[in-house]
């Protein structure tokens, strides 16, 4: 059966987009930010893994206003990147798993979470910073080196699921990729937060005492962070803070085994947000 090797959670600003394309990496602003994945890079060297399933929200790309599944799992041959206006160029396409996100979709829907299921998907900044910042010769080869699953949690538009849920989707996506009936290496990723409001009276709103406590908890204590309500949570992290969600079901999906932190690295601001990196593995 395939093998989780770890998750890595990370925030995902398009400004990161724009300082890769001007080769900023190096720059006074930049430097501890981008220097944080070094140890995240070399993690991966080793770990060597086949597939990613990445826990994602979509930013108006896919899914509007109009329409919003609370809970969607790619099933594409391949992603295209698109962004909504950030300016930032796009990146490489990413493959898809196809087995595996059939597999996964199959498996959720017996474990009662009601998906959409998307045979064809764009990808943004959500999914595509993630693998340019964990794989920057796959951005110079353009293509990267693990194919993947999208899996979307809304955290756009209200109501949305509470982290409870969100960890107990994390779980049925253990159950789901650790049946599946391959040799493949499955990375985790959780792509979103931490704590941040991009507009209105609170813009630029930024909690780093309440970042640094859920990155604490994610390695040792992750249910911590159910006893907070959604408006609790926004309330706390700002209005796009919620999408700390991604790193609550991220976590869920390494619910039955012991893990400790390999790497976390937490810098502020980038953009008008908190970012933070954690790298966790099979104690
Ligand atoms: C920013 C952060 C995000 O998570 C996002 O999706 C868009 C913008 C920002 O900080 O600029
Ligand atoms: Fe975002």
């Amino acid at each position: 059966m395939a093998h989780i090797i770890g998750s890595i959670s990370t925030s995902h600003v398009p400004a990161i987009g724009g300082a890769i394309a001007r080769g900023k990496q190096q720059d006074p602003y930049w430097k501890p930010f981008f220097d944080g994945f070094d140890k995240a890079r070399e993690w991966l060297a080793r770990e060597e893994p086949d597939v990613v399933v990445i826990l994602h929200n979509d930013h108006g790309l896919n899914f509007f206003l109009d329409k919003m599944p609370t809970f969607a799992v790619g099933a594409a041959e391949s992603y295209q990147n698109s962004d909504e206006g950030w300016g930032i160029p796009a990146l490489p396409a990413a493959k898809g798993c196809v087995d595996l996100s059939w597999h996964i979709v199959e498996s959720l829907v017996a474990d009662e979470f009601d998906i959409t299921t998307c045979q064809e998907a764009l990808i943004d900044h959500a999914v595509s910073l993630p693998l340019a910042l964990l794989w920057p010769d796959g951005l110079q080869q353009g293509r990267w080196p693990v194919e993947i699953v999208p899996v979307c949690i809304n955290t756009v538009l209200a109501p949305f699921p509470s982290a409870s849920r969100c960890y107990r989707l994390g779980q049925a996506l253990r159950k789901a990729v650790t049946s599946w009936d391959s040799d493949k290496r499955v990375l985790i990723i959780g792509s979103g937060g931490l704590s941040h409001q991009l507009d209105g009276a609170r813009a630029g709103h930024i909690n780093k005492k309440f970042d640094l406590a859920f990155m604490e908890s994610m390695v040792d204590d992750p249910k911590w962070i159910t006893q907070y309500s959604n408006d609790e949570l926004v309330d706390l992290t700002g209005t796009q803070g919620i999408e700390l969600l991604m790193w609550v079901a991220a976590r869920g999906a390494l619910d039955d085994m012991p893990v400790r932190q390999f790497h976390s690295n937490y810098h502020l601001p980038i953009s008008n947000t908190a970012t933070g990196l954690l790298v966790l593995e099979p104690a």
